[in-house]
């Protein structure tokens, strides 16, 4: 008996030793697989990402591929993903499959966790995948564990590293500046790298955001080719970086950029990196958009799945100019318009420095005493009286030199103490590694909802980026800050979100000059541009509609580009979450008329337009026009815009085909949100077609007429 009990443990050991070495990690979404394999020395190998394999037997025949997480000082010749350095000069890592777990999280969320060891070095690096089958879409990030007694320096410390192996690679990149978001570049990858970065601390999306596409093989379309969606849920410093190697092979590291950003990682201590989130499609640009826009809206945004407030804004309207009086008018103007909410923007605070202007009063957020003598509570009790809900502008994170909270806390802010201090928009940036900083931030939303507890809403503004780096806190941990100052933000949302989970807040930052699905999991919306002018804001929204659901997009209707008229500047508004920052007094009679319907409209179209399905009919890159149609999941019902910007003479206007329909269905076709008395000139206005007809031959959408618009409706008829 002895014996058999001995064969029988010898056999399975063997077994074991067979299963190590023979490892299979597949983590798949219902149309794509990422399969990762054991080498027969233990390291993990990344064989394949592409479309989901239909026969699991097939997953032998995969070539074993590259290291999944490559490390620094061993034999590979190109960029790291991690890069540890330890006591006595040592640096070198190599990590060894050890084991993996996989939980269901939910009915089709599944996590996988594959936890690697160095045998000599004491370390260890967890990769910890989240796959969202429905909608393909994989979060994925690492925690690097230093078992050892002694502290180990991190380098490089990536998120993630896919590997890829293709004929040619295309790379989308966004840039932008202030007023000129995303604008999208699409170039070849050649060899070498190819790094989209950015080290402004906080405000870090301002010239680049943390998201990019990469299409293999052939550039994708729309409708065609492999293609892969990659954003990093980081409110801080990034970094992507894309290198091809002598063979033809790419890799793609994603994280936290590690310029100036060395960190200790003490005994027992985990860093666990951010999340690299991709979604890959072989059908297209347009299926993945949609995947990413389900996924957002039923697992990160926040309160993805709820509704919007459509709002009236004064920025534009007054800027800093404003009393009690102006702003109970202006409420009045919301609520006879249909608008849910009334938005008070930056100047409403200080007292030692009133905020009269930008150069002031940041820091001291109580209500400015001969501005609102009746405080924020005066302006919450009208809009109330005014049946609509009140919101409020913030800029938390920032101090102006003149401001009472400067003077008692110089130690609260960044900046290097031997050096002179450098202004943008004549502010500096609180340290928010420091809890101090921390509780005061909080202190500000905690303090304005204990005394106004009807407030409904935050515009949570960010206007400068960390210069001067050197926290008086973090002390000889200098190069902390960059990470931990993005951690003390977050340790100030997570008690807003538990203290709040109602509340609606807009993320802004000049712009959109910090945006990205981490801060989004706290935010509901974001604020694209100060650039409204509406041609200007095609491109934008059209930039962020790969990325970003509409309900997250803020759009408002404003006096930029006066030579637009009011209804193409709101039909552009209403391709994302709809909003007005303008004197509705100065509008004439049928303008006013006609936003009220397209508010109305707007929100009778909610479920279509913020929770439906996005298509990019036409692109604005492509000519003098553009379209983009939402489309209700079950295909009943869709919204389609149509813009002419600047048709040239002469031009042959093509119909364009619809999608998303379906071909059995008759729709009744309508132009809305029409100027009173005007006459639709959309051929087949009112008329009844098949989605099929739709599909194959389309409508007539576009004019020859400059900044034109159309907005129709599609419902199903039968
Ligand atoms: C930033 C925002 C604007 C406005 C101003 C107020 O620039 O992007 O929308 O709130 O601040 O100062």
């Amino acid at each position: 008996m002895k014996n058999r009990i001995l064969l029988l443990t010898t056999v399975l050991s063997l077994l074991a030793c067979v299963s190590y070495a023979q490892k299979v990690i597949r983590i798949s979404t219902d149309n794509t697989d990422l399969i990762l394999r054991t080498a027969p020395d233990g390291r993990l190998h990344q064989s394949y990402l592409g479309e989901r394999f239909l026969a699991e037997s097939d997953i032998a025949h995969l070539p074993m591929g590259k290291e999944v997480y490559i490390t620094h000082g061993m034999e590979d010749y190109f960029e790291p993903a991690l890069e540890a350095h330890f006591d006595g000069g040592k640096s070198s890592v190599v990590l060894a499959y050890v084991d993996h777990t996989v939980n269901t999280l939910s009915p089709k969320v599944v996590e996988t966790v594959v936890t690697l060891r160095d045998e000599l070095r004491a370390i260890a690096v967890r990769l910890c995948y989240t796959a969202y089958q429905e909608q393909d879409v994989v979060k994925m990030h690492a925690e690097i564990v230093n078992e050892g007694r002694k502290p180990v320096e991190l380098v490089r410390y990536a998120s993630s590293m896919l590997h890829f192996r293709s004929s040619d690679y295309f790379l989308t990149e966004y840039s932008g500046d202030w007023a000129e978001e995303a604008t999208m570049t699409t170039t070849p990858l050649t060899f070498g790298k190819k790094v989209l970065d950015t080290k402004l601390g906080s405000r870090a999306s301002f010239f680049t955001s943390s998201q990019f596409i990469l299409s293999l093989g052939e550039q994708a379309t729309e409708h065609t080719g492999n293609v892969l969606f990659g954003t990093l849920a980081w409110t801080g410093n990034f970094r992507f970086t894309f290198e091809k190697d002598q063979e033809g092979n790419l890799r793609v590291i994603s994280g936290i950029n590690p310029y100036f950003s060395n960190y200790e990682l003490k005994k027992g201590e985990t860093f666990v990196t951010p999340d690299f989130i991709y979604t890959f499609s072989s059908k297209g640009m347009g299926e993945a958009s949609r995947h990413l826009h389900r996924w957002a809206r039923k697992y990160q945004l926040h309160q993805g799945e709820d509704d919007r407030y459509c709002l009236l804004n004064n920025w534009e309207a007054t800027y800093f100019n404003f009393d009690e009086e102006k702003l109970d008018h202006l409420m009045g103007n919301a609520a006879e318009l249909g608008l849910d909410l009334f938005l008070l923007d930056d100047g409403w605070f200080g007292n030692k420095y009133p905020r009269s202007s930008d150069n002031a009063g940041l820091g001291d957020w109580q209500a400015t005493r001969d501005k609102l003598p009746g405080g924020v509570g005066h302006l919450t009790a009208t809009a109330k009286e005014k049946g609509i809900r009140f919101g409020i502008w913030i800029e938390p994170e920032m101090v102006n030199p003149k401001s009472e909270l400067y003077e008692k806390h110089p130690d609260w802010v960044i900046h290097q103490p031997d050096r002179e201090e450098y202004y943008f928009r004549n502010q500096l940036v609180l340290d928010m590694s420091n809890p101090a900083v921390q509780d005061y931030v909080f202190g500000i939303v905690d303090g304005l909802m204990t005394e106004c507890p009807d407030l409904a809403f935050f515009k949570w503004d960010c206007n400068s980026p960390i210069t001067n780096i050197w926290s008086p806190y973090l002390k000889e941990k200098q190069t902390h800050l960059y990470v931990e100052h993005v951690r003390g933000l977050y340790n100030v949302l997570e008690r807003v979100r538990a203290k709040y989970p109602d509340l609606r807040m807009m993320l802004c930052s000049g712009g959109s000059g910090r945006i990205d699905y981490k801060a989004l999991s706290y935010f509901t919306e974001f604020w694209a541009s100060d650039n409204t002018d509406p041609v200007a804001r095609i491109f934008i929204q059209y930039g962020y509609s790969f990325f970003y659901p509409a309900k997250a997009t803020c759009a408002h209707v404003t006096s930029w580009n006066r030579n637009a008229s009011v209804k193409f500047r709101t039909d552009v508004a209403m391709m994302g979450k709809l909003g007005f920052d303008i004197r509705t007094d100065e509008m004439t009679d049928a303008e006013r008329t006609y936003c009220k319907e397209a508010i109305a409209n707007c929100k009778r179209l909610a479920p279509v337009i913020w929770d439906g399905d996005l298509y990019r009919l036409v692109s604005p890159y492509e000519g003098n026009h553009a379209a983009t149609q939402f489309c209700s999941p079950d295909g009943q019902h869709a919204v389609v815009f149509a813009f002419d910007i600047h048709p040239s003479h002469a031009e042959r206007l093509q119909t364009v085909k619809l999608e998303g329909l379906n071909p059995q269905t008759r729709y009744k076709v309508e132009e809305i949100n029409l100027m009173p008395g005007q006459r639709s000139r959309l051929r087949g206005n009112g008329s009844t077609y098949s989605g099929d007809f739709l599909m194959k031959v389309g409508l007539n959408l576009f004019s020859e007429g400059t900044m034109q618009s159309k907005v129709i409706e599609l419902k199903a008829a039968d």
